[in-house]
């Protein structure tokens, strides 16, 4: 076949593509039982149930009720950022031009989408401050573990010897698994009363074996970190390097950008701030903002422009390798370039403002219920703690749970550590006013089910579908098999 040929099958606005037949292939027909070997072959056919349309159209939209999800209603889960993903977005990344292209489609037959992937790279690049992006990472998690293996390529490479990354006790707790996982020692440094970095704690432990310091800004207590300037600064001293954790990136677009605060490196989780879907455990993508300093250590390939077409370069002798089998969660990819161009620079900057404003009007209308760890005016969301309801008996997990019971989801309540019954708030921009201030009523209700009634929060939920589960079981232990029940009636899943 031509190349012209090949070109009509993928370009379809390609000169002469009008009336364009895929050639034939020259296979013969053959009957299956010749190809495949007896005892690949069925039988009997396959016990499938037998249902109509409307049967299965009622089956689906029945189990996509039965979990709780962003479309149905309030899901303020701290730090995860569960904001509305508009329909807009799966459009176009269902474009045939798009959603048609084999991964491993040479170079001359992908240059629309390796042109927009590169366009993607410098607005996100603009964004957060940085000179250039890697699209490899497919989550937060993976963004963080690139992160920190540019810095042991860049320390290896200066022939620096060190050993340590520093963290604030506040950080998510994939911080000290990813730089343990590179085979750095952890710090912990304390934060100071009012819940930010100890720039005089941060001194204490930064010396000449610093690799760098992972931090969250804004914090997962909701705080901006308003030292982050001289932190970097004390890292920069020692060649050491700062990794901002941008999971809370929605606080800050249009506004400010980790770049100019000497951050040297920021993953974006495009699922959190950028609109696009978190998937069960996926799919995801955590881009690496970087400074040109890292450049030659970046995964590969990198698309690159070079007299008007898009390459992927791999010939880069100090990167650190692949990180992922093509260049980025590619379906995600598309969905945030969406969100990015439909909102453009102002509106980018309204989502941050709205996702603030939105936080400090909940956090106002239920304080004196759940008060919150370290008061004062937050970023996108707070943090409360819930000890006074522990004294009637009540865990924040109790609470969560019961909040089910009205149809709405709960905060997360796993982290920050040092917040004794931690329930971390972020309602996002998404929210109406009128919707925050049914679900401050509702938690107004369960407080005062807290001093009352507390047997029926220790109890809850008792509205939804199946009670309190073997979360962590159900994980490890996954089995999502359709199985007829023997007496023929409805099957279920396992
Ligand atoms: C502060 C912070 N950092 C990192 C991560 C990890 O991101 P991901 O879930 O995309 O792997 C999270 C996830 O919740 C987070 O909240």
């Amino acid at each position: 076949m031509k190349s012209r040929d090949l070109r009509l099958i993928y370009d379809r606005s390609a000169p002469g593509h009008e009336g364009y037949r895929l050639p034939d292939l020259d296979v013969p027909e053959q009957p299956l039982d010749r190809i495949l070997p007896k005892e690949a072959l069925r039988a009997e056919p396959p016990l499938l149930p037998e249902v109509s349309e409307p049967e299965v159209v009622r089956h689906y939209i029945r189990l996509s009720t039965l979990n709780h999800h962003v479309d149905k209603d309030t899901y303020p889960l701290g730090s995860c950022t569960m904001k509305y993903n508009p329909k807009l977005n799966e459009d176009l990344c269902r474009l045939p031009g798009l959603a048609g292209i084999h991964p491993m489609a040479p170079e001359e037959l992908a240059q629309g989408l390796l042109g927009l992937l590169h366009r993607f790279t410098g607005e996100l690049a603009e964004i957060v401050g940085m000179d250039t992006v890697s699209l490899h990472p497919a989550a937060g998690a993976q963004g963080e573990l690139l992160g920190i293996r540019l810095i042991r390529q860049y320390h290896d490479h200066r022939r620096n010897k060190k050993k340590t990354v520093i963290i604030p006790d506040s950080a998510h707790g994939t911080n000290p698994a990813t730089a343990r996982m590179v085979g750095y020692e952890t710090v912990e440094v304390r934060s100071k009363e009012d819940g930010r970095l100890d720039l005089g704690a941060l001194r204490e432990v930064v010396n000449e074996e610093t690799a760098g310091l992972m931090v969250t800004n804004p914090s997962t207590l909701g705080l901006f970190e308003s030292e982050i300037a001289e932190a970097s600064e004390l890292l920069h001293s020692v060649d050491g390097l700062v990794y901002m954790d941008g999971a809370n990136l929605n606080a800050m677009l249009g506004l400010t950008r980790p770049g100019d605060m000497g951050a040297d490196m920021v993953h974006i989780n495009l699922h959190k701030t950028f609109s696009t879907p978190h998937g069960g455990g996926g799919p995801g993508a955590g881009p690496l903002g970087i400074k040109a300093k890292l450049e030659p250590f970046l995964p590969v390939p990198v698309i690159v422009e070079r007299d008007g077409r898009y390459l992927l370069d791999s010939d880069r002798p100090h990167s650190i390798g692949r990180l992922h089998p093509y260049v980025g969660n590619v379906g995600v990819i598309l969905r945030a370039f969406a969100y990015i161009r439909s909102l453009g620079g102002d509106g980018l900057a309204r989502i941050s403002r709205g996702a603030i404003l939105n936080a400090n009007y909940l956090m106002k209308k239920i304080e004196e219920d759940y008060p919150v760890a370290k008061p004062g005016w937050c970023m996108h969301e707070f943090v409360s703690t819930l000890s006074w309801m522990r004294k009637q008996g009540v865990k924040n997990i109790d609470v969560a749970k019961r909040l089910l019971d009205h149809g709405v989801h709960a905060p997360t309540v796993s982290f920050p550590l040092i917040v004794p019954d931690c329930f971390m708030i972020e309602p996002t921009e998404s929210e109406s006013p009128t919707s925050l201030d049914r679900y401050a009523e509702i938690l107004r209700e369960i407080a005062r089910e807290v001093r009352e009634d507390p047997e029926t929060v220790k109890s809850a939920p008792h509205r939804t579908p199946v009670r309190r589960l073997d979360e962590a079981g159900a994980a490890r232990k996954l089995r999502v098999r359709w199985r007829p029940k023997p007496d023929g009636e409805r099957g279920s899943n396992d």
